[in-house]
């Protein structure tokens, strides 16, 4: 069986400067894998790229058998309603003049999925999945209305509501305090396992990286330049930038 995604030799190109150059990962469905790395090191891009949101200049991307590269655009599109991307910026990307409600009904909208009543049925369900409860009460509310912690949990409900299979995940605990990090990434992980979803959840923070997932990816100016399991990774790390990443997240010199 081929693996939910298998990208190969990816690399992006802005403007004649490489941002991401020959990156291969695959993930399996229903696993979780995490992808570190120092800033600018091109995470943010790959997930862009599996996505659709930048052009591939090289490689290939396959989701589910189907290679989107290759693909004609209306294939990949149909096939990219399998994974849903939670953006870096959450503050940003919810939009202050909806309700929540009409928020985590979007996806279904875009997608023409299911009627006015199957809809609110979906958006009860998302909400209460990712415990904003009375899910009625938080479904009319604006974001403005909303503490960090539970914006990010309409983002993940929204994410949700078409049940994907994958959820790219870049960042999705930035801006929140440690307590609500390890909060929010311990519900994405619950909602893995709960759910069948596979997820690549992008971070700065090892230590978050190895509680949420198994295996680590660790990257570097555009490239990967370490993968293995996640307490592998931590205890041994075997290239030099993980190695400074490991004793910078663990204080130790
Ligand atoms: N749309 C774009 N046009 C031009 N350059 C871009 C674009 N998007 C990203 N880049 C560049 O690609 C490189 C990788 O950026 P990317 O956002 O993928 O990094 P990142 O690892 O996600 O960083 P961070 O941890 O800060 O989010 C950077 O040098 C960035 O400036
Ligand atoms: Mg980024």
């Amino acid at each position: 069986m081929s693996p939910l995604l298998e990208a190969d030799s990816l690399s992006v190109v802005f403007g004649g400067v490489p941002a991401v150059t020959d990156v291969s990962l695959r993930i399996e469905s229903g696993e979780s894998i995490a992808l570190v790395g120092g800033s600018g090191a091109g995470k943010s891009t790959v997930a862009r790229a599996i996505a659709g949101l930048v052009p591939a200049t090289s490689g290939s991307i396959a989701f589910d058998g189907v290679d989107l590269v290759a693909a004609p655009r209306r294939t990949s599109r149909t096939v990219r309603r399998g994974m849903h991307l939670i953006f870096q910026d959450p503050y940003a990307s919810l939009p202050p003049g909806m309700r929540v409600g009409d928020i985590v009904a979007e996806p279904m909208v875009i997608h023409r999925i299911g009627d006015k009543t199957s809809r609110r049925d979906a958006v009860l369900d998302a909400l209460g999945s990712v415990r904003l409860t009375p899910a009625a009460d938080f479904a009319g509310r604006y974001p403005h209305e909303l503490s960090g912690g539970q914006r990010q949990r309409v983002a993940f409900a929204r994410a949700l509501v078409t049940h994907p299979r994958l959820l790219l995940a870049d960042e999705p605990t930035s801006g929140l305090d440690a307590s609500l990090r390890v909060e929010i990434v311990d519900l994405m992980s619950e909602l893995a396992r709960t759910q069948d979803l596979a997820v690549l959840h992008i971070t700065h923070d090892l230590a978050l990286a190895a509680r949420s997932c198994d295996t680590l990816m660790v990257m570097q100016d555009g490239r990967v330049v370490e993968t293995g399991s996640s307490t592998e990774v931590l205890t041994n790390p075997s290239h030099q930038y993980t190695a400074a990443l490991v004793s910078a997240a663990t204080g130790t010199h």
